[in-house]
């Protein structure tokens, strides 16, 4: 099940309506289907909500509200228990409770059974407004107490913002899993919401709502308490990044400006960690006991992060000698792993919130094992829970799609295979600097790529009537593969399997007839001939090869329909350039299908539960 909703609310002096719809925008990404807000409206709550797209909620505030409020919530929402109407729309409201919710309460219906005993029924099929319901039942007109007493009825994940009828201009939020984040700023009012990007136009500084502690935000400020009501203070964060880095700057898609400020990602997550040409982690507060005395690396992550990984694995076990899988989050999380003192665990996650990965970094700290993420949200739950953090700086994210922080996550795995090697003594220091010299040159090389723009709207043509395809690849063309496929899938829908190009032989090639689409790449020089014989192979079953290799090799031109060549360079660095590749043919796979990019159905940016 998925966590798809951004929440927000605001108070203060300025008008509601245009924060929580503005806000609403910003956080659209993270779910699509429907949308509402509730204010305070001459002493009482008003509620608006619509099934679409943010943008149908506000011609219907439009039409329908004349009233200024400086109080209110607004949720925008991906259903998951119930369908799309406006009636499972949030926010719920339940006696003297109205509530926006992000997340799964998963005991809802032995909830709903125990309310039901005492007549009282829910008029949607949400488990969001049972949780209303419970809140509301521990009501007695003492917030803190209800919040507490449902909480402690309540399984599963959640952020909540929560309005009680009887206390104007005043929000209680709490969360379990779910994240939130808050500001105050003087000049505007007090401000929570799922994600960064809402609160960025009215403050860079803000603090993560920790679970199971309470934020009662009223226009004079934000009070955070624990469940007791013992007073807490929020470590303050400071983002680098500014209101044009969460807007699509005129580009068409968010995925497209993304994948266009990579250099400027790369060159953010890699130049502070050179010191004097060799890797070093001082400034992370990353101490080399991490390091020393590891038998195994166990790299644990989803989807994109989780390919990563597979090349992370590679660079560690090539430079640094040490033993290192990749392991699937969720499927880590229930198999038991054998983990201890001597083993390194590292989470990689863009979010730093995806419930799976979220879940292995504990387990792993329960079986003594040394945990280290690689995280790009600041203050997430992953980054707090590590023993260490290694922030990406790809700024934010907003399509569904990864891809700047894919390639910043990249970099972070080569510059922790550089300072293993430099530590474990495997690889010279002078070797080590030549490593780094073509670190640095990653963000150009990848601004290079970005020129390939026009060609490869060209060539993705060619799968304009695909329904399946193939990536080929070996080695970390394998990795390159793995990730090619998912990006495809996620925004064409087109269906397609990343194969080891050896494998083929073994099953899958009998799937290969004429015009099945295969993606071939074939950027690692010591199996460049074993992946151009498979590549042979392919196309003498009639498939359209659409090939990637460095330049400078010369290729049959029989051999494929297109090729696509990435500049000169060191070949243990070619993922990057290749990444970018893969992007592209993804991005324009969705726009000929007339696909919403940034938006691809059924899918979450960040995934909270399981
Ligand atoms: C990438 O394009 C995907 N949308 C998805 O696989 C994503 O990488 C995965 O859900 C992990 O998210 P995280 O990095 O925030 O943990």
């Amino acid at each position: 099940m998925f966590d798809r909703c951004g929440i927000i609310g605001f108070t203060g002096d300025c008008d509601a309506k245009d924060i929580l719809l503005g806000g609403l925008r910003t956080l659209e990404y993270r779910g699509y289907d429907s949308a509402g807000i509730a204010f305070f409206s001459e002493g009482k709550i008003k509620t608006i909500k619509t099934v679409g797209k943010v943008d149908c909620l506000c011609d219907k505030v439009a039409t329908e509200v004349e009233d200024a409020t400086t109080c209110g919530i607004g949720h925008t929402r991906w259903a998951t228990h119930g369908g799309v109407t406006d009636t499972n729309s949030h926010p719920h409201t339940f006696g003297n409770v109205t509530l926006i919710h992000n997340g799964i309460i998963e005991n809802y219906q032995e909830l709903a059974n125990e309310l039901a005993k005492e007549g009282k029924k829910p008029v949607s099929q949400t488990d969001t407004e049972i949780a209303a319901m419970v809140i509301d039942s521990e009501y007695e007109g003492e917030p803190y107490e209800a919040i507490k007493k449902a909480c402690d009825r309540l399984d599963g994940a959640y952020g909540f913002c929560i309005m009680f009828a009887d206390r104007p201009g005043e929000i209680y939020s709490i969360r379990n899993g779910s994240p939130l984040v808050a500001t105050y700023a003087p000049e505007t009012g007090a401000i929570i919401a799922s994600d960064m990007v809402a609160l960025i136009s009215y403050s860079k500084d803000y603090f993560v709502l920790p679970e199971q502690k309470i934020a009662k935000l009223t226009k004079e400020g934000i009070v955070v308490t624990d469940l007791s009501g013992a007073p807490f203070e929020p470590e303050m964060l400071h983002v680098n990044w500014d209101v044009a880095a969460a807007r699509k700057d005129g580009y068409e898609y968010f995925m497209l400006k993304e994948i266009h400020e990579q250099p400027q990602a790369l060159m953010k997550t890699i130049t502070p960690r050179i010191v004097d040409d060799l890797p070093d982690f001082t400034t992370d507060g990353i101490g080399d006991d991490i390091f020393a005395g590891i038998d195994r690396v166990v790299i644990v992550g989803c989807g994109t992060a989780m390919h990563a990984g597979l090349v992370g694995k590679a660079m560690i076990e090539k430079l640094a000698g040490v033993l290192t899988s990749v392991e699937i989050a969720s499927e880590f999380r229930y198999a038991n792993p054998i983990l201890s003192d001597k083993t390194l665990v590292i989470a990689i996650s863009q979010s730093g919130e995806t419930a799976d990965t979220l879940a292995a970094i504990r387990l792993a700290k329960e079986k003594n094992a040394k945990t280290l993420s690689v995280v790009n949200v600041k203050g997430s739950t992953i980054a707090r829970e590590s023993d260490y953090v290694l922030y990406t700086h790809a700024g934010p994210e907003i399509a569904v799609a990864s891809t700047k922080a894919y390639t910043v996550q990249l970099a972070a795995m080569y510059l922790i295979a550089f300072r293993m090697a430099y530590i474990n003594k495997t690889v010279s220091d002078e070797a080590i600097k030549g490593l780094i010299k073509c670190l640095r040159r990653v963000p150009k090389d990848v601004e290079k790529m970005l020129k390939y723009d026009a060609q490869i709207e060209n060539i993705s043509n060619i799968l304009n009537k695909a329904e399946n395809l193939f990536f080929i690849g070996r080695g970390l063309d394998y990795a390159l593969s793995c990730e090619g496929s998912i990006k495809l899938k996620e925004i064409s829908y087109i269906h397609s399997e990343a194969y080891a190009a050896g494998e083929l032989k073994h099953g899958t090639i009998s799937l290969i007839t004429d015009n099945i689409p295969v993606i071939a790449i074939a950027t690692q020089n010591h199996v460049y001939g074993k992946t151009i014989s498979n590549v042979k192979e392919v196309r003498s079953r009639g498939a359209n090869v659409i090939l990637i290799t460095n330049e400078g090799v010369s290729v049959d031109p029989a051999l494929c329909d297109h090729q696509i060549t990435l500049p000169r360079m060191d070949d243990r660095f070619a993922p990057f350039s290749a990444a970018v590749v893969l992007q592209f043919i993804a991005y324009y796979a969705s726009v000929h299908r007339g696909l919403n990019v940034d938006q691809p159905r059924n899918l979450a940016k960040s995934v909270t539960v399981e």
